[in-house]
């Protein structure tokens, strides 16, 4: 529950993306939102009040001239507790009048009269080219000058049948965007490098050796850094994970791979997270061609070869980043723990209770640092790659 308790204002403006507000509405509230839909005349064109007063199970606002409330001030009263007001869809007519100060319907007026501290998001939609006309994109700078967040848009396929930029960001992209915005910023201005999933040691051109590592930890931590305002850059392991909004990411196979992309990266910057789970041996016999069963039985023999520590490696450079080691122990993880912050020369290891993290969506986590271990109770994996991401910028602070 992502967004538990807050209350988000979702004005939606004209145009084909109205669709993707309906899903938008039921993905807020299933990460814990209430959420009070206003809508525009021309929104009301695309979908129906109806609809998303049932998904939002709130009253829809469209006129300043709603009665409904006591003091008759929709235009103020609907943003004095809110948390966020989002515009999506936004339409370029609607950019023009954010930019403009515009008051002219209650969406509009809204946004003028919101409270400084009420953060404006928007998710432009439109056909390509009114996104690259001129004037949308001075409109679309000077809003952003005003500190009005725009999300997106993306490139692709538009309902217009043209193609290019100017599609409204998918409503799971969206609510990434929002749950972000609500996360402090204490790595703004940061560069972190991670690793996270498994590795893939081939034995052949099909077969391979590789363990239980689903990546989800690692690339829980990559969100958690972006959220928290750092540019981020996620070398993962064979995995079918999404890549988190906003995050740079580099596929690899075998921790070899893994160790040059994490090398060619590394330059500049400020923390280095090893969440992967990294194969500590490959085959060093590999065949070039796939190996054949032979009639008369015979079993390949393979020979092992010790691979990279890639976390060591880093941590040894001249000008190393922040680094940060995982580490999944089955038993004695407090003592193990301890022992692999001091080989491995980090100054934050941080322990899995047990192996039975892989796959999950829940974990358990131990600090270490020079001053000892701190113990980070059972919750989700996102839960707790925010308070290790803040855990990582207080000590980087
Ligand atoms: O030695 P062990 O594999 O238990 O250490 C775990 C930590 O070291 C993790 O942070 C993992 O990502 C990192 N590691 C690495 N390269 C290896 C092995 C582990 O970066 N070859």
């Amino acid at each position: 529950m992502d967004l538990a308790g807050k209350r988000i204002v979702l004005g939606l403006s004209g145009g084909v993306a109205c669709y993707k507000a309906a899903e938008l509405t039921r993905a807020l509230i299933r990460s814990g939102a209430r959420v009070q839909v206003v809508m525009t005349d021309a929104a009301e064109h695309f979908i129906t009040p109806v609809t998303m007063q049932a998904l939002s199970g709130q009253p829809v606002y469209r006129s300043q001239w709603d009665a409904r409330i006591d003091n008759n001030m929709a235009h103020i009263d609907l943003t004095r507790d809110a948390d966020a007001l989002v515009i999506a869809p936004c339409s370029a007519d609607f950019i023009f009048k954010l930019a403009h100060g515009a008051c002219d319907d209650l969406l509009s007026t809204l946004c003028v009269a919101r409270p400084a501290s009420v953060p404006l998001l928007v998710a432009p939609a439109m056909n390509v080219e009114m996104w690259l006309n001129p004037a949308t994109q001075r409109n679309v700078a000077r809003i952003r000058e005003d500190g009005i967040r725009v999300l997106g848009p993306g490139a692709g396929e538009q309902a217009c049948g043209e193609t290019g930029m100017g599609r409204m960001l998918e409503p799971e992209q969206l609510l990434a965007e929002i749950i972000a915005a609500f996360q402090p910023k204490v790595l703004a201005g940061k560069r972190v490098l991670l690793t996270a999933g498994p590795t893939f040691e081939p034995i052949d051109p099909v077969r391979g050796i590789t363990n239980l590592s689903s990546g989800k930890m690692g690339f829980a931590v990559a969100r958690a850094a972006r959220e928290a305002g750092a540019e981020v850059t996620l070398v993962a392991g064979p995995t079918a994970l999404a890549t988190p909004s906003g995050v740079r990411r580099i596929d690899v196979r075998s921790a070899r791979e893994m160790h040059e992309a994490v090398l060619s990266q590394v330059d500049g910057k400020d923390v280095f997270i090893a969440v992967a789970a990294v194969a500590d041996w490959r085959v060093a016999n590999a065949s070039a061609q796939k190996l054949k069963k032979t009639a008369a039985g015979d079993v390949p023999s393979l020979q092992f070869e010790q691979n990279p520590d890639i976390l060591a490696s880093v941590a040894a450079l001249p000008a190393a980043p922040y680094c940060v080691g995982f580490a999944a122990e089955s038993e004695n993880l407090l003592q193990y723990g301890e022992e692999k912050r001091r080989r491995k020369k980090v100054p934050l290891l941080v322990g899995n209770i047990g192996h039975a993290t892989f796959g999950s969506d829940e974990n358990e986590l131990v600090l270490f640092d020079q001053d000892g271990h701190r113990h980070l109770p059972r919750a989700a994996k996102q839960a707790l790659a925010r308070l290790l991401v803040a855990e990582i910028a207080a000590r980087l602070a």
